[in-house]
């Protein structure tokens, strides 16, 4: 299958705050590499401060990496005008802050079509309603009118709207209830049947396993273990993924146990392998570095193998 975008050996670095005047380089991307094929869903899978928004961010050009490159269909992005943005769009997380309160739907779907100086306005923005199986009586609401999945679809809808060819999702289902989820991740399968390739953020282990053909383990801004879903989570090689597999969240907040929280190191070492303090495989040399190896068609950061 054709790579529609490819990221190469990319870096992203903040400086943060150490102590009172001291200021320390913080890799939110270490080396990230991947490509995204045409007409698949890529599911990126990893706990908070992992680096998947970072990602996101970078390959939607909100920030500039600090090495590295990211391609659409063998260009920098970064040299791309701005029909760059018409085939590759976003949904977030909680569409109550992406979606503007004071427009309609209308004016919200018509709104990309005007900045990209698209004609049929009325026809476009029917038929993103339609895909997203809302009537046309919700033209004139707004979004407070709206149910959280309502809202959401209305996002999709704009995400839509220029009939891209890559959406990416950070996380667009983690502000819903478990039933509405359901249903919008079945919306994401349907867009993936119309031929939208899709990269798909999330926390959830579930939800990669449902919607996903090939996954990315992101720990500590580095891909852990990346291939198909059946192997990944059939058979997991890398000691991370083994242990988000026994993390699972259970179904409802409700009915959690303290245990199933994964505590998020906030000390994630910047060199050797970000896992070590927490794997219970550490070998003597993955405090100093980590190899990547190719093992059946499968990408795994790991001295173990
Ligand atoms: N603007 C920023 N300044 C400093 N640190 C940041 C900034 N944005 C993100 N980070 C840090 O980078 C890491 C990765 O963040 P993020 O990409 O948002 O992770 P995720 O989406 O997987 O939760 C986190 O430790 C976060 O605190
Ligand atoms: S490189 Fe070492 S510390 Fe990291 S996951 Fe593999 S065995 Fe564990
Ligand atoms: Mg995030």
């Amino acid at each position: 299958m054709e790579n529609l975008l490819e990221v190469q050996d990319l870096q992203k670095v903040y400086r943060i705050k150490k102590g009172f005047f001291s200021r320390k380089n913080f890799y939110a991307l270490r080396g990230v590499t991947l490509q995204l094929k045409k007409g698949e869903i890529l599911g990126i899978v990893g706990e908070s401060g992992s680096g998947k928004t970072t990602l996101a961010k970078v390959v939607l050009r909100l920030e500039r990496p600090d090495g590295g490159m990211v391609t659409f269909r063998g260009r920098n992005i970064f040299a791309q005008g701005k029909e760059y943005t018409r085939h590759v769009s976003v949904v977030f997380q909680d569409p109550r802050a992406s979606l503007n309160p004071r427009m309609t739907v209308r004016e919200i779907l018509e709104e990309p079509l005007l900045v990209h100086g698209i004609d049929e306005r009325e026809r476009r923005v029917k038929e993103a309603l339609e895909t997203v199986q809302l009537g046309d009586d919700f033209l004139e609401r707004k979004p407070e009118d709206l149910s959280g999945g309502q809202r959401q679809r209305v996002a999709i809808a704009r995400a839509l709207i220029l009939e891209p060819e890559v959406i990416v999702a950070d996380e667009p289902t983690a502000s819903l209830d478990v039933s509405v989820q359901s249903e919008i991740l079945d919306l994401f399968l349907e867009l993936k049947k119309q031929g939208i390739s899709i990269i798909f953020i999330t926390h959830d282990i579930r939800v990669v396993e449902r919607i996903s053909d090939r996954i990315a383990v992101f720990y500590g801004g580095m891909i852990m273990e990346m291939g198909e879903k059946e192997g990944v989570l059939g058979k997991p090689l890398h000691p991370y993924t083994r242990f988000l597999l026994g993390n699972v969240p259970v179904r409802h907040p409700s009915e959690r146990r303290e245990e199933d929280f994964v505590e998020t190191s906030q000390e994630i070492p910047q060199s050797g392998c970000p896992f070590y303090p927490r794997c219970p495989e550490v070998l003597e040399e993955c405090q100093r570095e980590v190899r990547r190896a190719e093992v059946n068609g499968r990408i795994v950061t790991c001295n173990l193998y």
